[in-house]
């Protein structure tokens, strides 16, 4: 992986989704100070509405999107771990069907319809980099400590989704470059319940997370597309 510092002085245009979150509004500041020409920030709340379990949502706020310069870069920062009180599961005793299908609706679904959104917009013959953010903790291989069934699971799902989506794209965007990044553990009101048993681990501020993902990202080549990498460029398996 490049080594080299992002920027990003394009025409082209940036897609934020989750733009009002932490790692997503961190994303869309650094693509803009990075000097990305466009940056459409997408959020349930913000001037292009986006409600990720919402196909119609989906679908009419990436044709807004896409109707301006052609969009080089996108970013999927949407996620769900906990709302209203309900939260990661610690035992199997305390699964929940609705919470399940929660978590699979935002972390794994949305992303899903996001993609399938995209592939007939985004230009055939120039690089394109799309990146969606998922988890360690969807690697099957590193769960060591058991818990967080749907969290998981879901971002578990949402890495084989990537995969198998890269394996498409690869066939009509040969230079597209499609993958799901770790954005490390964050300040943010999503790892803000949980930090605190984070004993000595880096927690990294927003704005770290977001440079380095953008760097991470830069610096993959297409025929990486498909895999899961931290927000230090190392790969995470399955
Ligand atoms: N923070 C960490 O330590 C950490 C670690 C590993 C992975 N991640 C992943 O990184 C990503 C970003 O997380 P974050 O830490 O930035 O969390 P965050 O600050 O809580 O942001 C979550 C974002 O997801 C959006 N969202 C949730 N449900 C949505 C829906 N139905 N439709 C549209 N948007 C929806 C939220 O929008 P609203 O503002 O409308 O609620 C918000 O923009 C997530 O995928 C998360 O799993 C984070």
């Amino acid at each position: 992986m490049s080594e080299a510092q992002f920027s990003a002085p394009d025409s082209g245009a940036a897609i934020v989704i989750g733009a009002s979150g932490g790692i997503g509004s961190a994303l869309a500041d650094e693509l803009e100070n990075a000097g990305q020409a466009v940056v459409h920030r997408l959020s349930r709340s913000g001037p292009i509405p986006c409600d990720i379990t919402d196909p119609d949502s989906i679908a009419t706020a990436l044709d807004q999107s896409l109707s301006g310069p052609p969009v080089t870069r996108v970013f999927v920062a949407t996620g769900l771990l906990h709302t209203d009180g309900q939260g990661p599961e610690k035992t199997l005793r305390h699964l929940d069907a609705d919470w399940l299908a929660s978590n699979f609706a935002v972390n794994a679904i949305g992303p899903a319809l996001v993609l399938s959104r995209l592939l007939p917009l985004l230009p055939r013959q120039r690089r394109v980099e799309v990146a969606v953010l998922g988890a360690r903790v969807g690697s099957i291989s590193d769960n060591r400590l058991g818990g967080w069934y749907g969290y998981r699971a879901s971002k578990a799902a949402l890495h084989q989704i990537v995969r198998t989506a890269a394996i498409e794209w690869a066939r009509s965007h040969p230079q597209a470059v499609l993958a799901a990044l770790h954005p490390g553990t964050v300040h943010t009101s999503l790892s803000a319940p949980f930090v605190r048993q984070d004993n000595g681990r880096h927690i990294l501020k927003p704005q770290e997370s977001a440079a380095q993902l953008l760097r991470v990202l830069a610096g993959l080549s297409p025929e990486q597309s498909g895999r899961i990498f931290d927000w230090r460029g190392v790969e995470i398996h399955p």
